[in-house]
């Protein structure tokens, strides 16, 4: 399956064997290299192995991706655009992938990087059984009326994508050909990135992300930014 396709048919993996993925599998993983939303911010990924983090689940797998960053504004909305397509790609690996917002790293094993902050980790390894989706009607989601101001069916990816406690906090209205980003102040920024990753991995040839000006806001959200993508054709 290619990455397009993948989210499609990903799912959280909370299931795993204990077999520790090999050396040519983690190096192929650690040279992934997804795209920022932010280029500008510096981050810092790592795997690592469980001693390194502290989880209160009891399935967490022998070895973890960790992720730090700068604390720049939209350094959240850029982590989640980054891992997300990470997500994709692991699962695409045919490995099992959960993110896991409740890991921390163990100040006894691990050194903390000058500048940067740890942000979240994803738990990764071989599943037990098959975690993935047989297709899109597969999803616990929002309807397409809830996220946005005028159905799109360029959005149905965003829709799709994955979010902590399924939150689902983003919302998008539309001006003109541009696509604005809003996030639910109950919710994270991070999240929005996420949906924004799977908007990219869609539409990698037309995908631009920026700023606008004067964009109307929606109230209870903050506004994360806006993107442009051209319908799907037969060319593209
Ligand atoms: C930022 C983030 C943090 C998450 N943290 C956890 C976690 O700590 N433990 C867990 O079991 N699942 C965690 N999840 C997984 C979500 O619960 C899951 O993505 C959501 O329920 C949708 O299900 P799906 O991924 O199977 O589509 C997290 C997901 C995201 C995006």
């Amino acid at each position: 399956m290619t990455l397009e396709e993948m989210i499609y048919h990903r799912r959280s993996c909370r299931s795993f064997t204990n077999h520790p993925v090999e050396d040519a599998l983690l190096e192929k993983i650690a040279a992934f290299a997804p795209k920022p939303l932010y280029p500008e911010i510096k981050v810092h990924m790592e795997i690592v192995s469980r001693d390194k983090v502290k989880c209160i689940c009891p399935w967490t797998t022998p070895q973890l991706i960790t992720v730090y960053s700068e604390e720049a504004p939209g350094y959240l909305e850029n982590i989640g655009f980054l891992f997300q397509q990470m997500d994709l790609y692991l699962q695409m690996l045919g490995l099992g992938v959960c993110w896991l917002g409740m890991g921390r790293m163990n100040p006894k094993t691990t050194r903390e990087i000058a500048g940067m902050k740890f942000v979240i980790m994803l738990a990764f390894g071989y599943p037990k059984g098959d975690p993935l989706r047989r297709n899109g009607k597969d999803f616990r989601r929002r309807s397409m009326e809830q996220i946005t101001d005028q159905a799109d069916p360029r959005l149905e990816p965003a829709r799709l994508a994955p979010s902590a406690v399924n939150s689902q906090p983003w919302y998008f209205t539309h001006a003109g050909d541009t696509i604005h980003v809003h996030c639910s102040r109950k919710g994270s920024p991070l999240d929005a990135g996420i949906a924004l990753a799977h908007l990219y991995v869609a539409n990698m040839e037309t995908f631009q992300f920026f700023k606008a000006g004067n964009v109307a806001g929606v109230p209870g959200h903050s506004y994360i930014g806006s993107c442009r993508i051209e319908p799907k054709t037969e060319e593209n």
